[in-house]
């Protein structure tokens, strides 16, 4: 028995695709049937797949059908957090998706799986992205105020629903925890931020994010041991389709 973990399928078999990357790289081209054939020589039918938002480019429900069908017909038992993208998924209207998809899928908001003693807690997170301002050097010299503002509202929405998470998994009697956030953890200009304070607080084990697309964008936050956890990026063109095992 082993929990893989992977973000950004960005599926769109019923969608417009929105990204520019995504039509001219290399590393998006057939992705979907690159990421099925991993699943299909490492998932078992025992195993867990942690999927850590943006699944798809669909506005809405009927737009994402066949991204989901696609998802259901992987191997092992599938657990979706949220992404940035994910407008198919309101927040609020999960327990209806979940109603709709149990036992095929299980959509993770405000809530906690168990995978053996762990408890598997988590949100979308938010970290600022900017508009940033730079001098001629490329180095950043400031920020948009009203945007900054903004975001640390988002930021302490999810914080928010973060802990509610954990709260609940605690409530239940774990102690051991892997964390995941669509975002990164910390913004570029972090080295710590709220979301790496909570994963402190739990004693979190692993914090498992995405949402980095490209070679540029791919150090954006911590990746390794960091103050006594590991922080692992798994989008999916990171890990070029192959789901990362993050337990056995
Ligand atoms: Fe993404
Ligand atoms: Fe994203």
């Amino acid at each position: 028995m082993s929990l893989y973990a992977i973000g950004d399928l960005h599926l769109h078999y019923q969608s417009v695709l929105k990204a520019p990357g995504q039509l001219h790289g290399r590393v998006w081209k057939n992705h979907e049937e690159k990421f099925r054939k991993y699943c299909g020589k490492m998932v078992t039918g025992e195993d867990t797949l942690v999927l850590v938002g943006d699944h798809s480019w669909g506005k809405n429900l009927s737009e994402c059908e066949r991204d989901l069908a696609y998802i259901c017909d992987l191997p092992g038992r599938k657990l979706l957090f949220r992404g940035n993208h994910d407008m198919f998924w309101d927040a609020k209207k999960t327990a209806q998706l979940n109603e709709r998809y149990q036992p095929r899928l299980t959509f993770l908001q405000d809530s906690y799986a168990a995978y053996q003693d762990y408890a598997l807690v988590g949100t979308k997170g938010f970290t600022f992205e900017g508009p940033f301002y730079l001098d001629r050097y490329g180095q950043i010299t400031g920020w948009d105020e009203e945007a900054f503002e903004h975001a640390k509202k988002l930021v302490e929405r999810e914080l928010a629903r973060l802990r509610k998470s954990f709260e609940m998994a605690q409530a239940d009697g774990y102690r051991k925890y892997i964390m995941f956030l669509h975002y990164p953890p910390t913004n570029i200009l972090q080295t710590r931020s709220g979301f790496t304070d909570m994963a402190e607080e739990y004693g979190v084990e692993q914090v498992i994010y995405a949402h980095c697309h490209g070679e540029s964008r791919f150090n954006d936050s911590i990746r390794g041991e960091y103050r006594g956890r590991m922080y692992q990026l798994v989008s999916g063109d990171f890990l070029r389709w192959k789901p990362l095992k993050i337990l056995e």
